[in-house]
């Protein structure tokens, strides 16, 4: 009986150690890139987990959108093209490394853009997209930065075509209200929710200030929540110039 307790004692105790030498002990990691690859190794983070999903509560994405352009508005195929930077922004508590050599060396931490596959991003798509790419102009647009705490920021450049059902009985006279409808592809509120950021003074939505389109001036821009099960939006209002 006795030494039945101790050995389950010393079972505790050696999961302890081990789990936490990962991060503790890396006097002997030198570089950025060999500390990244304890932190975002394959034998502890699964890349198809979402953070929280132990804890069931909710991952909370919150959202920025940038407009750089908008052009090609074409009323007959009812769409436009806009060039835009969408970042993201959550918590994964796996990759908070608070606690290490790490933390204090380097607050946050910057990947290289073939380190992105490997760690979890929101499955966040616009949902009224006829086509869409990420600029890849130069080197992929993309950026993922950790900070120390667990705060992942994921920002992409994007080029999209998108559906804006434009109503044309007054055309050319009309105000055009467009709407990029941003959602999940695969999960429901109550695993990934989406917010607009909610910064102070900062609206979640940018828009470049030198926009300009041939024949239509943007009028008003709004973040809004859709309130069907899973998506945010934005509405675009989009006003002919006479
Ligand atoms: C994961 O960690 C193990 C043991 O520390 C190491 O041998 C392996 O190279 C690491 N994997 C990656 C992808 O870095
Ligand atoms: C996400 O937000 C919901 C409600 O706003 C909250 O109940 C939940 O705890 C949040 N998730 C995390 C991981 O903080
Ligand atoms: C990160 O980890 C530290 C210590 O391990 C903990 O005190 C802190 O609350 C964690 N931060 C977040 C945002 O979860
Ligand atoms: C279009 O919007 C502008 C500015 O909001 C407004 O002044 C104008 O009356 C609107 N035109 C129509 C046809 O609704
Ligand atoms: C918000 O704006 C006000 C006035 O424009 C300014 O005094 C304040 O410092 C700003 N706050 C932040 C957090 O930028
Ligand atoms: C969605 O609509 C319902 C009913 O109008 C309301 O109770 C709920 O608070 C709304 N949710 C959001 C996120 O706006």
């Amino acid at each position: 009986m006795h030494s039945y307790l101790d050995l389950q004692c010393l079972i505790t105790l050696f999961t302890l150690v081990s789990s936490t030498n990962y991060l503790r002990h890396d006097a002997t990691i030198n570089t950025v890139e060999e500390f990244l690859d304890t932190l975002i190794n394959s034998s502890r983070y699964d890349r198809r987990i979402r953070p929280f999903f132990d804890q069931q509560k909710a991952c909370n994405v919150t959202m920025t959108i940038h407009i750089n352009t908008i052009s090609a508005i074409n009323e007959v195929n009812m769409d436009y093209n806009t060039d835009l930077i969408f970042r993201q922004s959550w918590y994964d508590p796996r990759l908070n490394y608070t606690g290490t050599d790490w933390a204090t060396k380097s607050p946050q931490i910057t990947l290289h853009y073939s380190l992105i596959d490997r760690i979890w991003v929101p499955d966040s798509f616009f949902r009224n997209a006829k086509e869409g790419k990420r600029s890849d102009i130069t080197v992929p647009n993309r950026l993922i930065r950790i900070h120390r705490d667990g705060k992942v920021l994921y920002s992409q450049r994007l080029l999209l075509k998108l559906d804006c059902q434009m109503k044309l009985q007054k055309f050319p006279l009309d105000n055009q209200t467009c709407v990029v409808n941003i959602g999940s592809y695969g999960f429901a509120t109550n695993d990934l929710a989406f917010f607009w950021e909610e910064a102070q003074n900062v609206s979640a939505i940018r828009v470049n200030e030198d926009l300009e389109m041939p024949d239509f001036v943007l009028s008003n821009h709004e973040a809004r929540y859709c309130n069907r099960t899973t998506a945010t939006g934005l509405l675009l209002f989009l006003c002919l110039s006479i």
